[in-house]
């Protein structure tokens, strides 16, 4: 069966459909130059394997692609890093047609593998891309309209390419809908544990944000210390001793959940790749089975299997990261707990300062209450938190 007669309909006059089972997979020397071209690559961009092989990647460049995206591409993955594009191409017709391409370091040079897109993610895309190119047309050099890229995604909450790669191959992927039966399992367990954390990271926040309520606190206490004058002297102490144990707790919340930092942001990056890696595995397994009916001479399709296997790899290692950086997280909840139970006892010290002070309103009642709520919703936070890394550990050993 021809690899593309299921086509999907073309939105535009010239475009070309690439269809949602396709898999356009092709690979390249150090420099970009084309060693392999798989089959639905060929037959979508109406070239011959002899045309592509030792042919610069360029041969299927479209006008209307922005350079800084080329320039970006090639800054990501000659880090080695792995990068997601979504790329306008040219066939050899001069029709033209859009894919989300994947590419990733292999052992001598790169690989492409590049499926329909038709998410929120290619929408927004195509808009800054239109952008670029306007920007580029009135003397922007590439890496200033890269850069320009990258801020108007910083602008929708997406920090770097890498978070954008793995956000817009995720939602293309689950909106395929393709999963081998091989590949289920492991591929819902990566989904389940992403939204632990996702759920962890959530718990974190509020907790901090709690944090970042009752710091005014102590300064209240204090005030209230100055305003009672020598009746006021314990709690100028007790408002110390609150401050220091707080900013305490405060740095120990930072190695769980810090701005860009913290065991639960490691978990997530490694989770996010993981997932990717897993994707980005089963788009290469897919294409190997086409080659199988496909295959041309001089076009080694050797090298689809040897990076599905390196893929395998990568994902194996980011699930020993995920595992390794949650490791700590039930021992700083528990000390965080501990010091909450610490902080009951100033709130405590409160309590007495306020029954001796019955005749007076201090306000401490207020504040005591705040605390109150305060610590509450800390320790609940951290007990779901313990519980949820707990069932983390659990789900990574059916890996
Ligand atoms: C593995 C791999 C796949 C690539 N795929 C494409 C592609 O599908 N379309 C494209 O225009 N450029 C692709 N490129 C980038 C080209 O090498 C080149 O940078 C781009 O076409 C812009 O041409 P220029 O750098 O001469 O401006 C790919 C590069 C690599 C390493």
């Amino acid at each position: 069966m021809n690899a593309i007669s299921k086509i999907t309909p073309a939105r535009g006059a010239d475009e070309r459909a690439v269809p949602r089972e396709a898999v356009l997979t092709s690979a390249t020397d150090p420099r970009g130059v084309i060693t392999f071209a798989g089959t639905d690559f060929r037959e979508v961009a109406e070239y011959t394997a002899e045309q592509l092989l030792n042919a610069p990647h360029k041969i299927v460049r479209h006008a209307d692609m922005p350079k800084g995206v080329f320039h970006l591409l090639w800054d990501t993955i000659k880090t080695g890093k792995p990068i997601c594009a979504y790329v306008k191409n040219r066939t050899s017709s001069g029709q033209y047609y859009w894919v989300l391409a994947n590419v990733t370091l292999t052992e001598d040079g790169y690989m492409s593998a590049r499926i329909h897109p038709e998410t929120e993610y290619f929408e927004i895309a195509k808009e800054l891309y239109a952008e670029m190119l306007k920007l580029e047309a009135a003397g922007k050099t590439p890496e200033e309209s890269a850069n320009w890229l990258l801020e108007q995604l910083a602008a929708k909450g997406i920090p770097d390419i890498e978070t954008f790669s793995v956000l817009a191959l995720d939602a293309e992927f689950k909106k395929r809908g393709i999963v081998l039966p091989s590949s289920e399992t492991a591929f819902s367990l990566m989904d389940e544990i992403l939204e632990l954390v996702t759920d962890m990271r959530q718990l974190a926040q509020d907790i901090e944000t709690g944090f970042k309520r009752v710091r005014g606190e102590p300064v209240n206490l204090r005030i209230l210390a100055g305003r009672l004058e020598g009746a006021g002297a314990a709690l100028g102490t007790i408002s110390q001793n609150y401050d220091a144990m707080a900013q305490e707790m405060y740095e120990l919340l930072g190695r769980l959940y810090g701005n860009n930092s913290g065991a639960l942001q490691d978990m997530h990056v490694a989770v996010s790749h993981g997932r990717a890696a897993q994707q980005f595995s089963q788009l290469l397994k897919e294409a190997v089975t086409r080659e199988q009916d496909h295959l041309v001479e001089g076009n080694p399709a050797g090298l689809l299997t040897a990076q599905q296997a390196r893929l395998d790899n990568i994902c194996a290692q980011r699930i020993r990261e995920i595992a390794n950086a949650g490791k700590p997280i039930p021992d700083i909840c528990r000390s965080l707990r501990r010091r909450i139970n610490g902080l009951d006892v100033v709130k405590l010290l409160c309590k007495v300062e306020s029954g001796r002070m019955r005749d007076v309103d201090s306000g401490l009642d207020g504040i005591i209450e705040r605390l109150q709520a305060f610590h509450d919703n800390t320790d609940r936070g951290l007990a779901e938190l313990s519980s949820k890394a707990s069932q983390i550990q659990q789900k990574m050993s059916a890996f």
